[in-house]
């Protein structure tokens, strides 16, 4: 028979046998994909990382994306997390393999680390009339070409154009959505994809900050262009990608919990990233050090 306190020892194991899911971004970009998971898995726990104090990634190096990214990953699952959606594309174009590949093999425990590209590249020909696509993405995600060789894999009819938009991250990060001159950067980059072919009929916002650009994107794209919204599309395969993973043991509430983490101050985050989630969000500061 169980004493009293073998019986809390039970519990402990089992709370902490227990995990949440982790949801990573450079900054505030992620969380348009956190507000997507938390309305398809409504009882799943959430744990939010924002590495504004570092962002923007989506001009640096591969090596300095693949740092940060591992170090954000590691506290997510120092903190409750067996699995983490890197819910950043310049994070899953450029660390995402590298983690999967080198890192999480030396770990004993289970654990495992998704991105958000893989995804929506399995979909993309559900949209697509004329085999023509559009990305724009920061710098890294374009230059990594992690797309077209996605999409070749899933679907190789389809003609992919790119095109990197290094501003645009800035404006939503400076708090410039709305402006006229945000309405200038976005039409500028828009104008030169669709140079490229304008029969493009889909486009990819390949990075997780341009959903918040969306109505000076719909302003300047012909009517006929189905814009793909990724947090849905990541929110249903990892809805799927659970239902086929038992191994990873969620926590469970009605509602679930959704907790918030910067490495910038709290203070600097609430504000904007309540915006971009749609909801108050309340943050903790944390340090992380190279
Ligand atoms: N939101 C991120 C992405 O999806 C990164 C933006 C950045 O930090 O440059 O690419």
């Amino acid at each position: 028979m169980f004493k009293a306190f073998d019986l809390s020892k039970a519990f402990l194991y089992l709370r902490f046998s227990m995990s949440k899911i982790g949801v990573f971004d450079s900054g505030y970009g992620g969380l348009t994909v956190l507000k997507s998971l938390v309305k398809e898995l409504p009882n799943h726990d959430f744990v939010y990382l924002g590495d504004n104090a570092r962002a923007p990634y989506g001009n640096r190096s591969f090596d300095i994306v693949y740092e940060y990214t591992l170090q954000c990953v590691n506290w997510l699952f120092d903190n409750g997390c067996d699995l983490v959606i890197l819910a950043c594309n310049t994070a899953s174009a450029k660390a995402l393999r590298q983690i999967q590949q080198v890192d999480l093999p030396k770990r004993s425990d289970i654990k495992n680390v998704l991105g958000v590209i893989r995804p929506t590249t399995e979909v993309v020909g559900n949209f697509s009339r004329t085999n023509q696509v559009g990305i724009v993405g920061t710098v890294g995600t374009i230059r990594s070409n992690s797309y077209v060789i996605e999409i070749e894999k899933f679907f190789p009819n389809i003609k992919v154009y790119q095109e990197a938009c290094p501003i645009w991250v800035h404006l939503v990060e400076n708090r410039l959505v709305g402006m006229s001159g945000t309405d200038f950067f976005v039409a500028h980059h828009l104008q030169k994809l669709f140079l490229q072919s304008p029969n493009i009929d889909t486009l990819i916002l390949g990075c997780t900050h341009y959903p918040l650009l969306i109505d000076s994107i719909e302003k300047c794209l012909p009517p006929n262009v189905k814009i793909i919204s990724q947090g849905e599309v990541v929110a249903k395969s990892l809805k799927q990608y659970l239902k086929l993973h038992p191994e990873f043991k969620l926590e469970k509430h009605k509602p679930g919990l959704v907790e918030f983490f910067t490495t910038e101050q709290y203070y600097e985050f609430n504000g904007m990233a309540s915006l971009f989630y749609g909801n108050t969000v309340t943050a903790e500061h944390i340090t992380l050090h190279l």
